[in-house]
């Protein structure tokens, strides 16, 4: 398992033991984009992140000194036609908002990055609204803007 530490921050997997500290961010993170989804979502996602057979993780920033979770994101692997290896997608990601511009969101995604080396499929790639535009200022840092468009079948 891999741990970047840097000043007072700790990046790692989550544990069992993270399960309410994930799902206070996941709330936020949930209020952020004007959704609600049902707690029953929240067990099943923890129990995934957990399950060594499914290839979808959660990472945690940690503060050391307080052991408070302040940050998280959410990803998994998927096969992909265009090569033989998987490609891992960032799901969702969230800082809390008296933590931010502190490089805990960057450090998030370099934790995936880093997971995606060991996994053996380093391709890593996520999407966000359009009108983000504080997210878009860390991604075109830490990645760079795709010539995609993203639809979708109506009433999903
Ligand atoms: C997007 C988000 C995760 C970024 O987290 P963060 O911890 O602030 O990210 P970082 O500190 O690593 O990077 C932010 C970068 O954007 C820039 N930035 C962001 N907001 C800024 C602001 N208000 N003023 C100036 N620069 C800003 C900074 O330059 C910084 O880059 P730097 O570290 O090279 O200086 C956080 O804002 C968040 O949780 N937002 C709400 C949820 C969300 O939008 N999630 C992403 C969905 S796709």
């Amino acid at each position: 398992m891999s741990n970047i530490s840097e000043d007072n921050i700790i990046i790692r997997l989550v544990t069992e033991n993270d399960k309410e500290g994930w799902q206070r961010l996941w709330k936020s993170y949930q209020k952020f984009y004007e959704v609600s989804f049902p707690n029953d979502l929240d067990d099943f996602n923890f129990s995934r992140f957990l399950d060594p057979n499914i290839k979808m993780w959660a990472a945690v920033a940690v503060e050391s000194s307080s052991g408070k979770i302040i940050g998280m994101i959410n990803f998994f692997c998927h096969m992909t036609t265009w090569d033989f290896k998987d490609k891992v997608y960032i799901n969702d990601l969230y800082v809390d908002e008296g933590s931010r511009v502190k490089g805990t969101g960057g450090r998030l995604i370099e934790f995936v990055y880093d997971e995606a080396d060991k996994l053996g499929t380093p391709s890593v790639y996520w999407c966000t609204d359009e009108s983000n535009h504080r997210a878009q200022l860390l991604y075109t840092k830490i990645g760079y803007k795709a010539p995609k468009i993203m639809y979708k079948r109506k009433g999903y």
